[in-house]
């Protein structure tokens, strides 16, 4: 594995191998085939981040699923302080679904939370979700987060999906500031 990287201003050091990162990956996939097999989900990718994640955990579901990709969109201006995310590009009648969220990470869980209150509002039948990281001590919301590959601490990292200012989400280990 590479050592030091440097993205813009930031030096980031290696966190999570590879192999570590397609273990928890195979695992969990293992995990959703089980629990999943009778739901029929729809995998619902969280763009951009989740696109190698996603990529990665989709090739070890073997059950019958079907798979989209969403993105969030903010708009800040509701009033003074207020905040509208709008889902964009989700096409599918989802009503009575079992929708898998796929994301890159979770921090303070807010944008997961909104788009799983999105999809309630369409009356999915029941929302997991499925991240490849997740930082524990940010988290601050009671939506349950199903399956996580990897719990990290509270840092700032990229790769595997995951940007510092637009770079780095083509690495395929994950590196936090060094
Ligand atoms: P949350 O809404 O606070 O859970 O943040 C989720 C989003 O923030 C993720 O989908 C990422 O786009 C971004 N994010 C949070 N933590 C990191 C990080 O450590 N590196 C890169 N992006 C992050």
């Amino acid at each position: 594995m590479s050592e030091l990287i440097t993205l813009k201003d930031k030096q980031f050091k290696p966190y999570i191998l590879e192999i570590e990162i397609l273990d928890a990956v195979k695992k969990m996939a293992d995990v959703i085939n089980f629990e999943l097999k009778n739901d029929l989900p729809l995998f619902l990718v969280v763009l951009n981040g989740a696109f190698m994640f996603a990529a990665d955990l989709l090739r070890s579901i073997t059950i019958p699923c079907e798979v989209s990709f969403i993105k969030v969109a903010s708009y800040d201006g509701v009033g003074s302080t207020g905040t509208v995310d709008e889902l964009i590009g989700l096409n599918e009648n989802i009503k009575g679904r079992t929708v898998v969220l796929v994301e890159d990470i979770v921090d303070t869980g807010l944008t997961i939370n909104r788009i799983s209150d999105i999809l309630y509002f369409k009356e999915v039948k029941q929302v997991k979700v499925a991240t490849a990281l997740l930082k524990p001590d940010a988290y601050k919301k009671e939506l349950k987060i199903d399956y996580v590959a990897h719990k990290i601490k509270n840092e700032f990292v990229v790769g595997y999906g995951l940007d510092y200012l637009g770079l780095g989400r083509n690495l395929k280990e994950i590196y936090i500031l060094a």
